[in-house]
C-alpha cells in the first residue's frame, strides 16, 4: 500500500461490504480481486515506454489521450519516454442506448492540434469491441498525419466486434470488466492504483 495514497484492499473491502445488502453478493464477492499490481503496471509501462520511445527516435510525437478513462496511464506513459512529446485530448461520445453501444461513435471534445503531417499517437484505456478505435482512428486518418499509431493500456481481444489491432497493449486481459487506473465503473474506482477485476463479465455486472 502507498501511504500517502489509496489502498486497493481497503476500497474492494468496503465493495465487498456493500455487496452483502444485494442479491447474489457471494459470487460476486469472489470475482472482486486484484488484476494487476501497483508496481507490475509501472514495469510495464516503463517496457511500453521503451519500445515507443525505440520506435520514436529523432520524432516529438503528438500524444492524443482519449478521456477519461486514459488520463491516468497517458500520464505515466509520456513521462517514461526517453523522447519529448506534445500532448492533446479528445473525448468520445457514442449514440448507442444503455449499456449497449450502436458503434456510431462522433467526436465529443475534438482536438485543439491539427495533426496533419504530425506523428500521432492515440492512448486508450482499454479496446473492447474495438468499435471505438476503429472509428477514432478513422475520423484521424481523413486529416493526414505522417503516421498514427494506437497504443492501449488493456485488450479484450476475446470482445471484438471489428478487427481492431492497437500498435501497443500493455496488458491482454479476459472477458471481465476491470476498474482502476483511470478505468471506471459509473465513474467510480478510477483513483485506484491497482487494476482490479469487478464482477464476472465485461458488462460490469458484480456490482
Ligand atoms: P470499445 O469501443 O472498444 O470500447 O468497445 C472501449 C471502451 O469501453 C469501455 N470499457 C471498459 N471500461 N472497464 C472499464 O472501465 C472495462 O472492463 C471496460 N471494457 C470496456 C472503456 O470506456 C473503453 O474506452
Ligand atoms: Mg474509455
Amino acid at each position: 500500500m502507498d501511504r500517502r495514497g489509496h489502498d486497493t484492499a481497503s476500497c474492494l473491502r468496503g465493495i465487498k461490504r456493500r455487496q452483502r445488502f444485494s442479491p447474489g453478493a457471494e459470487m460476486r464477492e469472489a470475482a472482486t480481486e486484484i488484476l494487476f499490481t501497483k508496481g507490475a503496471i509501472e514495469r510495464r509501462v516503463a517496457e511500453l515506454a521503451a519500445q515507443i520511445s525505440r520506435d520514436y527516435k529523432g520524432k516529438e510525437p503528438l500524444v492524443v489521450g482519449i478521456l477519461n478513462g486514459a488520463f491516468i496511464f497517458m500520464a505515466d506513459l509520456i513521462r517514461a519516454l526517453a523522447v519529448p512529446c506534445r500532448v492533446d485530448f479528445v473525448r468520445l461520445a457514442s449514440y448507442g442506448t444503455g449499456s449497449v453501444s450502436s458503434g456510431e461513435i462522433r467526436i465529443g471534445k475534438d482536438l485543439e492540434t491539427p495533426i496533419a503531417g504530425h506523428d500521432v499517437l492515440i492512448v486508450e484505456d482499454i479496446v473492447d469491441t474495438g468499435l471505438t478505435l476503429s472509428r477514432l482512428v478513422e475520423i484521424l486518418q481523413k486529416r493526414q498525419p505522417a503516421s498514427l499509431k494506437v497504443c492501449a493500456f488493456l485488450d479484450k481481444r476475446e470482445r471484438r466486434r471489428v478487427p481492431f489491432t492497437a500498435d501497443y497493449v500493455g496488458f491482454s486481459i479476459p472477458d471481465r470488466f476491470v476498474v482502476g487506473y483511470g478505468l471506471d465503473y459509473n465513474e467510480k474506482f478510477r483513483f485506484l492504483p491497482d487494476v482490479c477485476v469487478l464482477g464476472t463479465s465485461s458488462e460490469g455486472e458484480g456490482i
